[in-house]
């Protein structure tokens, strides 16, 4: 299947998920609010989804969503869509000139999504190829998934939505070595008072490290990398940080 057809499948209920199902994560759209206002200029948003961080990177200066899925992008509030401007395209191959962005992001693990490792540095030299001399641009990864094992078929939430549905989500998870992978077996079941349907989606995710990803971002063209280990800007710590936000710099 590919990543468009995926995320076409799995728009409604990653948007479900997070608008409605968990609580928005505030230190995470704090983060990004502030990082925008340091960087005030063009801005790109790889992978921008359904437009959740589109509000953090509004500016007075254009941000662009660039994003894949039609359901994603057709899931963005008229608010949203205010903030940014959508288009439609991978990150692998960019519809921007070369040097163009003040300040590119990859959000949320985005990278890996991507299960091609070709496409994953596709992705960051397009980033590069983009970004002005002296720009900056912020990856967002979890080397913490390497951490996670496998797990039995168990129910993860049973949530009332807007519509009067409820949805259900069991879930398998199964770690695979070599190739490194976590690949999540998501069942979601919508009960509706005519019935029930049940939809299966696989997310194949990518599991890497601190290592692998500056080596990536330096294969990419970046000269120097800040590495935080979370919304706060706490330095990164390979056993206790949650995630890698790795702040990438192109030399003048
Ligand atoms: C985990 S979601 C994050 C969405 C959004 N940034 C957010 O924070 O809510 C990852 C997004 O990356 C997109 N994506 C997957 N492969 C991509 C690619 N090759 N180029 C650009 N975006 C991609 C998916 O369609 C999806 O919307």
């Amino acid at each position: 299947m590919s990543t468009r057809d995926l995320w076409n499948s799995y728009a409604r209920y990653f948007n479900a998920e997070e608008c409605i199902v968990f609580p928005a994560d505030e230190p995470e759209l704090e983060f990004y609010r502030r990082i925008r206002e340091e960087f005030d200029g063009a801005c790109l948003e790889i992978g921008a989804g359904s437009g959740r961080l589109a509000a953090s990177l509004k500016s007075k200066s254009v941000t662009i969503a660039l994003e894949p899925s039609d359901s994603m992008l057709g899931g963005w509030s008229a608010e949203d869509r205010r903030d940014a401007v959508r288009i439609q395209g991978t990150g692998e191959q960019m519809p921007f000139k070369s040097d163009h962005f003040q300040f590119v992001c990859f959000p949320y693990n985005g990278l890996q999504c991507v299960p091609e490792e070709n496409i994953r540095l596709g992705i960051l030299k397009e980033a590069f190829r983009v970004i002005a001399p002296g720009g900056f641009f912020l990856l967002e990864v979890s080397p913490v998934f390497d951490r996670r094992e496998s797990e039995q078929l168990t129910e993860r939430y049973c949530a009332d939505m807007p519509d009067g549905s409820r949805l259900i989500l069991r879930e398998r998870v199964v770690r695979r070595r070599n190739p490194d992978s976590i690949k999540y077996h998501m069942f979601y079941t919508t009960v509706k008072h005519d019935g029930e349907t049940t939809e299966e989606i696989i997310l194949d995710l990518f599991v890497t490290n601190r290592d692998e990803v500056i080596g990536l971002l330096k294969d990419a063209g970046f000269c120097s990398v800040i590495e935080w280990g979370n919304y706060d800007r706490s330095p990164y710590d390979d056993e206790l940080s949650p995630r890698l936000l790795a702040l990438a710099i192109k030399g003048l």
